[in-house]
C-alpha cells in the first residue's frame, strides 16, 4: 500500500486520536490488512503510540497485521456441513489455491479459514466468500466458484 493512498484516507477523518478507529477499518477495508508503514503513518499523523495501534488492531477480529488475500474463504465444518462432504471441499479448495487454513496465498488472492457453523445449516455443505455463501458445495462445483474471483 503506497504512502499516497495510506495518506488520502487519513486526510479524510479529523486529524485526531477520535478518527483512529475509522481511519485503521478504512485501510482495512482497502488494503485487507494493515500494513507496518501504514500504521506507523496513522501514528505519526494522529500522534498515536505505535504500541496502542498494535494493541487494537491485534485485539478486534475485524483488522490483521498479517497479509491477507483479495478474498478471503470461509469453508464450514461444522457439524452438519461436515456429514454432508465438507472436508471434500476443504481438500479441493486446498488444492486449488495451494494453502491451508490460516494460510494466504503468495499472489494474495486468497486467504483460507474454517468455521464451525455459518448458520445455513441446510444449505451445507457451505463455502462463504468475501461474506457471499456458496451452498450446497460439491468438489467439482467448487472450481467453478472460485475461478469467479481474481
Ligand atoms: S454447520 Fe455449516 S452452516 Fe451450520
Amino acid at each position: 500500500m503506497d504512502k499516497d493512498k495510506i495518506d488520502k484516507i487519513i486526510e479524510k477523518y479529523p486529524s485526531d486520536p477520535s478518527s483512529l478507529i475509522q481511519i485503521l477499518l478504512e485501510i482495512q477495508s482497502e488494503n485487507h490488512w494493515l500494513p507496518k508503514e501504514a500504521i506507523e503513518r496513522v501514528s505519526e499523523k494522529l500522534q498515536v503510540p505505535l504500541n496502542r495501534i498494535q494493541h487494537i488492531a491485534t485485539f478486534y477480529k475485524a483488522f490483521s497485521l498479517v497479509p491477507k488475500g483479495r478474498h478471503e474463504i470461509h469453508v464450514c465444518m461444522g457439524t452438519a456441513c461436515h456429514v454432508r462432504g465438507a472436508q471434500r471441499i476443504l481438500d479441493r479448495v486446498e488444492d486449488l489455491t495451494g494453502i491451508k487454513p490460516g494460510e494466504t496465498d503468495q499472489d494474495l488472492k486468497f486467504s483460507l479459514e474454517t468455521v464451525n457453523c455459518l448458520g445455513c445449516c441446510a444449505l451445507g455443505p457451505v463455502v462463504e466468500i468475501d461474506g457471499k455463501t456458496h451452498g450446497k458445495m460439491a468438489p467439482a462445483k467448487t472450481a467453478d466458484v472460485l475461478k469467479n474471483y481474481d
